[in-house]
């Protein structure tokens, strides 16, 4: 997930008036929906338990993760312009079409293909190191020797401000901002360059923006700002930005060299558009999604091949299964998301006319852990849908419903703009550990995890796209 564009707002209940509030909620939530509607949701019960025993029991146990495997096995990274992502998409189609579904169309749009080429960091004062980094999405290169010079070391933006012109002019700028959450911290990744650039930086480095760290630089995307210079700009380990602040602090001259020699083009990519037409309102969509683009590094397993699996694999359970709902269920494969969610935007543009018709929107991209429940938007009445719903799912404990006013990264393009959604709400406090770095591998995947999200995952979009109403703007 990139969440270069958006704020992700996600409101945890305090323990302490967890009871209260859901009380409150129940109360309100019963009025809003009225009994009708509550025993049409309680009568999906057996739905539910037919695609969660499929799943979870039957043929399709273990498939999502020995697909996703297989897939990731097969392609590795996927970045945005590559022929990799081609052929990913490419079989992704065959995989489907040998599924029995052959509604399948892809949109072109034009996306960047930015590579890194060749990037090192050598610290040579006050003794020589060579350290990891990860250039920046779209990050210009250096000159071929590198830029060589003195690092300051800068805590935060204020203390940037604070910090006089002169002192930065010439300088590499390393910003060491200490996580809390990803949310607070991101901002260093993506705005750092632009800002360091403004006060006379050659270059930018950047603390990677993570929790915890074997060494591990953490790739992410990165915006220039409009009449600044572009300078370089990469992400450096934890261990390496720590032991620099610690000789900063001590008042040595630390002195870097740093080459990158990347290159930015535009290019040619699709969206993936599945679609299970529904037998009554096949015009209504309810959309199941994930982006099959990843970064350079690691296999993008986490990020974000499983959340696309999970969503191929709903048309595909209930196609087996013979549940064709009312409305039409659509997966797609956005392609583009991690240098700033193309696929999503040239989606919105290209179906605006039609975008009253999307029922909900739904996307997994903040890993595929255990999953707990939703992080959903829209109004009261269809937040009270949801709840209702996930109340189906307590027997995987997979009830929660986080409320936030635009859910999910891709998606965040149709939330954020009141269109009913939500995203994968699950067991990821160890998403930040690995994402974006080498690390993102299937190993971060477990097979029982998988089944449990996709069996969530096709039961909620089926049952929202199967009821008599549609879900309130
Ligand atoms: C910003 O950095 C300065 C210098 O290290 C520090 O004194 C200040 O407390 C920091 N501000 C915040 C909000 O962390
Ligand atoms: C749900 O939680 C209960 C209680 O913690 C546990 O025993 C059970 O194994 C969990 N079920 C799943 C599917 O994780």
């Amino acid at each position: 997930m990139n969440f270069n564009l958006i704020v992700f707002v996600t409101l945890f209940i305090v323990v302490a008036n967890e009871a209260k509030v859901l009380n409150e909620k129940s109360n309100t939530c019963q009025d809003l929906l009225g009994d009708e509607l509550i025993e049409e949701i309680w009568a999906y019960e057996n739905v539910k338990d037919k695609i969660l025993n499929y799943v979870m029991g039957g043929d399709f146990k273990g498939k999502t993760y020995d697909e996703l495997a297989k897939f990731v096995d097969t392609f590795g990274a996927r970045p945005s312009g590559t022929s990799e992502l081609e052929k990913s998409i490419d079989y992704m189609i065959d995989l489907t079409r040998k599924e029995g579904l052959n509604d399948i169309v892809t949109e072109e749009l034009e996306v960047p293909h930015w590579e890194r080429g060749v990037e090192t960091l050598t610290m040579f004062e006050p003794r020589k190191k060579k350290m990891e980094i990860l250039g920046l999405g779209k990050s210009v290169k250096t000159p071929p020797n590198g830029l060589t010079a003195e690092v300051v070391v800068i805590s935060n933006f204020t203390h940037l401000e604070d910090t006089s012109d002169e002192e930065i002019k010439g300088k590499i700028v390393l910003y060491v901002p200490i996580f809390t959450t990803y949310s607070d911290t991101v901002i260093y990744r993506s705005q750092g360059a632009a800002k360091a650039s403004a006060k006379g930086a050659v270059a930018s480095l950047v603390r990677s923006i993570a929790p915890f760290s074997i060494n591990s630089p953490h790739a992410g995307s990165q915006t220039y700002n409009d009449g600044v210079e572009p300078i370089p700009a990469a992400a450096i380990t934890l261990e390496d930005a720590d032991m620099i602040t610690r000789l900063y602090n001590r008042g040595e001259k630390v002195k870097v060299n740093l080459i990158m020699d990347s290159t930015l083009e535009t290019t040619v990519s699709r969206n993936t558009l599945i679609d299970l037409k529904g037998h009554k309102d096949p015009e209504k969509l309810v959309i199941v999604s994930g982006h099959i683009d990843s970064w350079d590094v690691g296999q993008g397993a986490m990020d974000d091949g499983g959340g696309m699996f999970v969503s191929w694999a709903v048309p595909v359970i209930l196609r087996r299964l013979n549940l064709t709902p009312k409305r039409t269920i659509r997966t797609i494969f956005w392609t583009a998301e991690e240098l700033g969610l193309y696929g999503a935007q040239a989606y919105k543009k290209a179906h605006e006319s039609e975008s009253h018709n999307i029922n909900y929107i739904m996307e997994s991209d903040e890993g595929t852990f255990a999953p707990l429940g939703l992080v959903a938007n829209g109004n009261s009445k269809t937040r009270c849908i949801v709840a209702e719903v996930l109340k189906l799912f307590q027997s995987i404990n997979a009830s929660t419903l986080v409320e936030s006013d635009s859910p999910g990264s891709d998606i965040s393009v149709f939330t954020g703009n009141g269109i009913p959604g939500a995203s994968l709400y699950n067991d990821n406090a160890k998403y930040f550990w690995f994402h974006h770095t080498e690390g993102d591998t299937m190993n971060v995947e477990t097979p029982e995890n998988l089944d449990l999200g996709t069996a969530l995952w096709t039961a909620v979009a089926y049952i929202i796209a199967d009821l008599s109403i549609d879900m309130p703007r």
